[in-house]
């Protein structure tokens, strides 16, 4: 299982494909999927989690249960099935989120994972970085923003340190990609780090 992570802006979207892609030339079968989501019941909690307003240990708690039903129904089964799995973010993103971002202890965040996960990590994962005022600049354009996105900066900048610990704490499974790169040389990056066993 490979999952992808950054702050928003930082570039995911534009290469989940391209990593499913890298997986499927090799012949193998890659299903890709998101958090919070993947299952009926866990895009019903992500719309909950991006647009109602929630204490931050209660956004934990759903991040959690929308995981546990994602992982029970869908990618344990896929994985010990032999696919791959992609997933647009996954636990990292809530110890970045609530815990860096919002304030929930790492310790308590740890005890619900261990509940909840009972262990289960992905294989890799990806993390892109870009400076916190670069992702937010790439979000102004278009769209409406959800409640993540209209976080102030010090909010991005917690949770990029966030991300850039849990890689430094974890370098055999994470491995943090330079977001702010043309989108070419970020693809020979990921093509190289995914040849690496
Ligand atoms: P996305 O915009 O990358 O699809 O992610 C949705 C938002 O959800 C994003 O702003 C980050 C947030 N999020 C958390 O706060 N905690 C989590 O555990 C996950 C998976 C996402």
């Amino acid at each position: 299982m490979i999952s992808v992570e950054g702050i928003d802006g930082a570039g995911k979207s534009t290469h989940l494909p391209w990593i499913k892609e890298l997986i499927e030339r090799t012949g193998r079968y890659a299903w890709s999927t998101r958090e919070p989501g993947g299952t009926p019941l866990g895009e019903r909690l992500r719309e909950m989690l991006l647009h109602e307003s929630m204490t931050p240990l209660t956004e934990t708690l759903l991040m959690f249960a929308a995981r546990r039903e994602h992982c029970q129904r869908e990618i344990w089964p896929r994985l010990e099935s032999g696919t791959w799995v992609v997933c647009d973010r996954f636990t990292d993103a809530t110890y970045a989120y609530q815990g860096g971002g919002h304030g929930v202890d790492a310790n308590r965040i740890a005890e619900i994972e261990r509940a909840t996960l009972e262990g289960f990590r992905p294989d890799r994962t990806f993390i892109f970085d870009v400076p916190a005022n670069v992702g937010r600049e790439r979000l102004a354009k278009g769209r409406s923003l959800d409640k993540f996105e209209r976080e102030e900066l010090a909010f991005f900048e917690r949770v990029r340190a966030t991300y850039l610990a849990r890689a430094a704490a974890d370098p055999q499974r994470c491995h943090v990609v330079d977001g702010t790169r043309p989108i070419a040389v970020v693809r020979s990056d990921l093509e190289a780090l995914l040849r690496t066993p």
